[in-house]
């Protein structure tokens, strides 16, 4: 994808007067962890209903101030995108799919009555701050730079009439290794007492009221000694649906007969970007892949009887990520015998290495960063 630097603002660049000294950032960079460290600066533009979006900047990382009746504080009307920043093998930097993140991000201001970014001033505040906070791309193998966008309603006043008539978009980064901490199969919490979303929600959006709404089930994952909750379709509460912040993927048989089945896009759960990828990429390999219904029961059945013999979760945060058990209030089963399989970690190969420029990017994936 191309982005085009004509349209929209402008970036006014105003440096860090605080940067951190290239000693500490290399020891910041050894076990980043996820989410916990940021580089120096950040992207913000911010919109309102007479001029649109203007004001573009790279500034400092720092606080934000704003008033105390902005309408995200009350009606928590904000949005967000997650993606990241590869070091390639010829020591260049790419972004994954930023064009389907812009286009995710639209979607979801779409349904939170926000106004769209364009793409090329969504793909040109990742330039923009990369270029600026270049040296804070990892280049440890299975490390990355995780790129935070999200927009907030800035308007002051507590009604609720209609959407706030101004916005701040803003970008961050952060430095991350894997999600998961170190690489092993997960054990998930199906929760039977929560939904996540229901039909005509936001459960298609990246919203935080989503995420707000999920953490009484992920403690309760967190309670029984579960890594993520597993979301179930809030109407009969059978449907697998996805993960807390992740989709699933059922590989059912082995070999050359194996066959991937994800969740069908229902309307309420998020439609990620592994997830097309991995929709993709599967047939390309020889393993067919299909979007459909998978109950509770079936997983249970299908683990017993070895139709299903691995499950994953993938996303950008935590990639491919084997689920190794299953915990409910009712029941609890292995999947295979706990360990990573043979077709998720062939997945897992191919996909990081199309994001490390190790393996073809015969889909145009990698967004090269000038
Ligand atoms: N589902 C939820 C709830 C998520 O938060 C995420 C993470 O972004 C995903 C699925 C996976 O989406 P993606 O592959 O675009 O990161
Ligand atoms: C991501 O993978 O980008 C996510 O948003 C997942 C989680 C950290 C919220």
């Amino acid at each position: 994808m191309n982005a085009s630097p004509s349209q929209g603002p402008e970036f006014e660049i105003h440096p860090s007067a605080a940067a951190v000294p290239a000693a500490q950032r290399a020891e910041m960079l050894v076990a980043p962890g996820f989410g916990s460290v940021f580089t120096d600066h950040m992207a913000t533009i911010r919109w309102t209903q007479d001029v649109g979006w203007h004001d573009a900047r790279i500034e400092p990382y720092g606080p934000i101030t704003l008033d105390p009746a902005a309408a995200v504080f009350h009606y928590g009307q904000e949005i967000f995108e997650g993606l990241k920043a590869y070091t390639q093998a010829d020591g260049s930097v790419a972004v994954f799919r930023p064009d389907a993140n812009a286009a995710r991000f639209n979607r979801s201001a779409s349904r939170l009555a926000m106004p769209e970014l364009p793409v090329t001033l969504f793909v040109r505040a990742i330039e923009m701050l990369v270029a600026r906070d270049r040296a804070w791309v990892p280049t440890t193998e299975g490390h990355s730079l995780y790129l935070r966008p999200f927009m907030i309603a800035t308007q002051t006043g507590l009604g609720v009439n209609k959407p706030s008539a101004s916005y701040l978009f803003t970008l961050i980064a952060s430095p991350v290794a894997g999600y998961f901490g170190a690489a092993r199969p997960v054990t998930v919490w199906l929760s039977e007492d929560f939904s996540r979303a229901a039909q005509g929600g936001t459960g298609e959006a990246k919203c935080g009221g989503n995420y707000a709404a999920a953490f009484a089930g992920q403690q309760q994952a967190i309670d029984h000694g579960c890594d993520q909750v597993v979301w179930l379709d809030a109407a009969e509460r059978q449907w697998v649906e996805e993960m807390g912040g992740m989709n699933l993927f059922f590989v059912y048989g082995s070999g050359a007969e194996a066959r991937l089945v994800t969740p069908a896009a229902t309307g309420s759960l998020l439609q990620g970007i592994t997830r097309d990828s991995l929709l993709k990429l599967g047939p390309d390999l020889g393993i067919p892949a299909a979007e459909d219904r998978v109950s509770v029961d079936e997983w249970q059945r299908g683990c017993a009887s070895g139709e299903i013999t691995e499950v994953f979760s993938c996303g950008t945060a935590a990639v491919i990520t084997p689920v190794g058990a299953v915990r409910g209030a009712r029941a609890e089963w292995m999947v295979g015998n706990g360990e990573p399989g043979p077709v998720t970690s062939r997945l897992r190969t191919e996909l990081v290495g199309i994001q490390n420029g190790t393996a073809p990017d015969r889909y145009g994936w990698m967004y090269t960063l000038g």
